[in-house]
């Protein structure tokens, strides 16, 4: 059983998925609703991150007021379509620290293959957010998380844009420690490995490279 599994049914972020799912939506326009989408799936699954007391002066009077607390957050993009969903984050959590992982799916088998791996010198010391669009067989996102729980990161959640059931379970037995946060889980996986309805290879669409 997955710790926790996060449908993030905001109407704003259905209404975007809708228009990226349209096969004739241009590159640019694909690439910059993924990113609004991001930045709407950071505000979920940051929602917990811990805060402390400061003191501030406001213009009236001194107060205690809420800021973040800790290290600063890491997220880690899954190479090269995670970069997509990365940019949304970045923009609503600018100081948190990046890492990369490069995976790409061999056609043939699916099995994730891992060509690049850079996280930051203190990732123990951080809550990790991993990000990749489509979790699709799940072999690529439970090698990096595999790899990256070498690491010992403090906390890691996993944030998606579409999902399969099948992709789902194979990542509860994989990671069941690991909370999923996704904007749709989808009917069914093809015979290649795509997830269908879906919208298609993500790294294509966002880079426009088929
Ligand atoms: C896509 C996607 C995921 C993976 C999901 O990457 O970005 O990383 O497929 O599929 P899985 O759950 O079956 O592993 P792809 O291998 O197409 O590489 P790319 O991002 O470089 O295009
Ligand atoms: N990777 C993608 O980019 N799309 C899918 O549908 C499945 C894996």
């Amino acid at each position: 059983m997955q710790k926790s599994f996060t449908l993030v049914d905001h109407p704003l972020v259905q209404h975007k998925l809708t228009l990226m799912r349209d096969k004739t939506r241009p590159t640019a326009n694909f690439r910059q609703l993924l990113r609004e989408i991001a930045l709407l799936l950071a505000y979920e699954v940051t929602r917990d991150l811990p805060t402390e007391l400061r003191e501030v002066e406001t213009p009236l009077e001194t107060m205690q007021a809420p800021m973040l607390s800790g290290k600063k957050l890491c997220f880690v993009s899954v190479l090269r379509a995670g970069n997509g969903l990365l940019d949304g984050m970045l923009d609503l959590i600018p100081s948190a620290r990046v890492g990369h992982i490069g995976l790409y799916r061999d056609p043939d088998t699916l099995e994730a293959i891992e060509y690049y791996y850079k996280v930051p010198h203190d990732i123990n010391e951080r809550q990790v957010i991993v990000v990749d669009p489509m979790l699709a067989t799940a072999n690529s996102v439970s090698a990096a998380i595999t790899r990256l729980k070498k690491d010992q990161p403090k906390k890691i959640k996993f944030v998606c844009l579409l999902a399969a059931p099948e992709g789902v379970a194979a990542f509860a037995q994989a990671h069941p420690d690991v909370p999923v946060y996704t904007a749709a889980l989808d009917r069914q996986l093809n015979d290649h490995g795509y997830i269908l309805p879906g919208l298609g290879d993500a790294g294509d669409r966002i880079y426009g490279t088929r």
